[in-house]
């Protein structure tokens, strides 16, 4: 796969000067971290002694905490509740400079918060607080009006849909439509439950599993990764499909085009979480650098690379991008080690 040196340093210096906007299923995530010394004489469970307690941002969130880092500017436009978890979620947000002000709160819904227990490194259990019904008309026109105040600031849209109720089917062809009447590129982290409704969008990102269960075909050959590529691309009207592959890459379909499938460069694999959050987050920030879109695919890879050889979130920035980038190129090529 060609890519320069050159053309690398060139991307990378470009990225982290737009203002990217993340529409979204806006999450908490809160790990309690404690020591088991017996069992409960209530019920045959552990007794766990909390230590110490940690919040992380999640889906959404994490998207723009990931933007941040690549030096763009993120605009969080999501809906939470009124309640102790939003307090948190504001000031996490404030700590790492992610606005908050497109954060709309409905006092009839919960914020999402994922509550993971854990004794050493084992999780003990989670558990969940949130509601996933779609928002009701009066909140779902509030987002809707923020997203048109702030449209003509922004270069590029990220959807980030876990089905927790803000993207409904009405919000995104709203959406959607302002956008290409804007020219502005719209990336979709998808739900598989709303697949058909992601259509006419610049890139959607599932992998392999969300594709092949959306498509109705399990990817298992490459036969079949073409089948669901090629097929989703023409049902969906969409510009590109970026599909991940956990340890085997990705593979990028774009209208008109052969595939192009990039392997993975990871050596050692601590912790895939949020490697989603990072490639979608990513690839739009190469885009809006002046990427074409294997080349923002080739640096999506390389960030979702160094997300996962590492414990944690969002560390992803242009430097290290190309930092990982060249150790990968040999003779202007990207080759696997
Ligand atoms: N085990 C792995 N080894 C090397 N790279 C990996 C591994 N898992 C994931 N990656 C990298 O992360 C990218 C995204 O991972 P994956 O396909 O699992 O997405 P995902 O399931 O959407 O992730 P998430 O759990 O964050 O939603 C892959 O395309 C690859 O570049
Ligand atoms: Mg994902």
């Amino acid at each position: 796969m060609p890519i320069k040196p050159d053309r690398i340093a060139e991307l990378t210096k470009k990225m982290g000067n737009a203002k990217i906007l993340i529409l979204g299923d806006i999450m908490l995530d809160e790990y309690l971290f404690g020591q088991v010394n017996r069992i409960s004489p209530e019920a045959p469970v552990p007794v766990v002694e909390v230590i110490s307690d940690k919040f992380l941002l999640g889906g959404a969130a994490n998207v723009a905490a990931n933007i941040r880092k690549l030096g763009d500017d993120p605009l969080l436009l999501g809906v939470v509740g009124l309640d102790e978890a939003s307090v948190k979620l504001s000031q996490l947000l404030k700590s790492k400079i992610i606005r908050s002000d497109c954060l709309i709160n409905d006092e009839n819904r919960q914020t999402t918060l994922k509550t993971r227990v854990m004794a050493g490194n084992q999780q003990i259990v989670r558990y969940d607080r949130e509601n996933r019904h779609e928002l009701n008309a009066e909140t779902e026109l509030k987002v809707l009006t923020k997203f048109q105040a702030v449209v003509d600031e922004i270069s590029a849209v990220i959807i980030s849909d876990y089905g927790k109720g803000v993207i409904s089917l009405s919000l995104l062809e709203k959406v959607i439509k302002l956008c290409r009447e804007k020219n502005i590129f719209v990336a979709v982290d998808p739900k598989e439950t709303h697949f058909y409704n992601y259509k006419n969008v610049s890139v959607i990102t599932p992998n392999h599993h969300e594709a092949g269960f959306a498509y109705g075909q399990r990817i298992t050959t490459e036969k079949e990764l073409l089948e669901v590529g090629n097929g989703m691309l023409e049902k969906l009207q969409a510009k590109s499909i970026l599909i991940t592959r956990g340890p085997d890459g990705m593979s990028l379909f774009q209208e008109n085009k052969e595939p192009t499938h990039i392997p993975t460069f990871a050596k050692k694999v601590y912790d895939v979480t949020g490697a989603g959050d990072t490639v979608i987050a990513t690839f739009v920030s190469s885009v809006c650098a002046g990427a074409d879109l294997i080349e923002a695919a080739i640096i999506a890879n390389a960030g979702a690379g160094i997300t996962v050889g590492e414990v944690g979130t969002a560390s992803v920035t242009p430097e290290l991008l190309k930092k990982e980038l060249n150790l990968n190129i040999k003779d202007g090529n990207l080759v696997k080690n």
